[in-house]
């Protein structure tokens, strides 16, 4: 193949110091500069291709082009996900085990986990009422912890909570990083994985019992697309891949409180208003917040899309932020507006928090459904349940670095009963 003269491109020697700059705009800035949805740039010293916004979601999705296997990094393997986990694995082996995450996510599972986590937040406000700071993102972590591993039949003493929810949160807070919070990552990836494999070894030697049905009893009998019982220290990894998100909730919650201290104008809407506006008001929170910044993917077969060549072995990055932020998709994207999602069709390629596509297909994320009625159930605790004074404090959130939030963890003092 030549290459064709007209591609746009990233003419820098290699952009990977860009990432660090600009963080969640690193696509997006690139993409209104050279005024094109597609580009070609250096990234960790490998020839890659960017791009972002709807049709290139769509793209990306297409599993007869594009595959997993090869394109997430080791080091994030390491802290993140788990090595060789579900987000590596391509065509019937991912699909066979993509069914046994959705069926831990349906929505019986959905509303469970939102009233375990209803029942927290009323238990955690009595504490509340002898301390005079509170930082939510602390208490929110703590809190799906605590709700992720009574849901999925995951033994938790409460003196062990706050320990194993900061390793979940570590995990992910390695994503973007290089050093020690990357190294924090990893220490928090090896102490959690050690401690659920002994509980997945327990549950099959049967010294601990586990539920049919719940997280703990499918992942440790799950056989894989070949009918081969799943390594336990794999089943410990997809275990984590299900506990750990939940705890990454807190994030979501963090920012939610955000954006009802910053609108405070739509806090009386959201009192005033049906569960319709609520969840409305949480999808724009997934929208407009930054937290999975772009999503990686390796091309299986020559092809050119839009006079760009895609050449096989290429890694290909999907701009997900700048895709919720695409002015050609959403109208004023940076503003916070929930309202805009009454109009929205439901395009399973504009709005990408967790990703796109079809989950059940693909890999886009199983647990949105979860993620969304935690947040709403936690939302209607915050501002219909409780009243609380927000005091001076550093609320703002770097886009540069991944993962972004608001570097108080939100304090709020006085809380009352509303
Ligand atoms: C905290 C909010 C969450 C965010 C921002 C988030 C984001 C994402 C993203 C961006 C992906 C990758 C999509 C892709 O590769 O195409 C993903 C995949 C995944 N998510 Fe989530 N997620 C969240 C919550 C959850 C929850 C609550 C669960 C489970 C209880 C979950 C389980 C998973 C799993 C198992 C995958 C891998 C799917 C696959 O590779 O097929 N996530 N998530």
């Amino acid at each position: 193949m030549t290459i064709n003269k007209q591609t746009p491109m990233d003419n820098k020697l290699d952009s990977t110091l860009d990432i660090m700059r600009d963080g969640y705009l690193f696509i997006k800035k690139k993409r209104d500069e050279l005024k094109s949805d597609v580009y070609e740039a250096r990234v960790l010293g490998k020839k890659s291709i960017c791009m972002g916004g709807e049709e290139a979601a769509k793209l990306f999705y297409n599993q007869e082009l594009f595959q997993r296997n090869g394109a997430i990094p080791y080091r994030v393997q390491q802290s993140l996900f788990g090595v060789d986990a579900i987000q590596t694995m391509d065509g019937d082996p991912h699909l066979h085990r993509k069914l046994l995450f959705l069926s831990l996510m349906t929505p019986p599972h959905q509303k469970r986990l939102a009233q375990l986590a209803s029942e927290q937040w009323k238990t955690a406000f009595v504490r509340w009422k002898t301390q005079k700071h509170i930082i939510l993102f602390e208490e929110a972590k703590a809190l799906l912890c605590r709700i992720a591993c009574d849901w999925a039949g995951v033994p938790l003493a409460e003196e062990e909570t706050k320990e194993r929810a900061d390793d979940f949160h570590a995990m992910v807070d390695a994503f973007g990083a290089v050093g020690p919070r990357h190294w924090k990552g990893r220490t928090a990836r090896n102490r959690t994985e050690e401690w659920i494999h002994g509980v997945i070894e327990n549950v099959r030697n049967g010294e601990l019992e586990a539920a049919k049905g719940s997280a703990l009893h499918e992942m440790a009998f799950h056989k894989d697309h070949e009918g081969n019982l799943l390594d336990s220290k794999m089943a410990a990894i997809e275990l984590i891949n299900v506990l750990r998100p939940i705890v990454a909730i807190a994030t979501f919650l963090t920012f939610s409180a955000l954006a009802v201290h910053e609108h405070p104008e739509l806090k009386e809407r959201l009192r005033e208003s049906d569960e319709e506006y609520m969840e409305m008001f949480v999808h724009e929170v997934r929208r407009y917040y930054p937290f999975g910044p772009f999503l990686g993917a390796i091309v299986k077969k020559n092809f050119v899309w839009k006079d760009v060549e895609f050449k096989k072995g290429t890694t290909v990055l999907l701009d997900m932020y700048g895709t919720n932020h695409d002015e050609k998709l959403w109208t004023n994207p940076n503003e916070f507006r929930p309202e805009r999602f009454r109009d929205w069709e439901g395009s399973l390629f504009d709005f990408i928090p967790q990703g796109g596509g079809d989950p059940s297909k693909g890999h886009r994320c199983p647990g949105e459904g979860i993620t969304v009625e935690v947040m709403k159930a936690s939302l209607d605790f915050l501002v219909n349940e409780v009243e609380y004074d927000v005091p001076s404090q550093e609320l703002n959130y770097s886009l540069s670095k991944m993962p972004a939030l608001p570097e108080s963890g939100f304090i709020i003092t006085n809380v009352q009963e509303k």
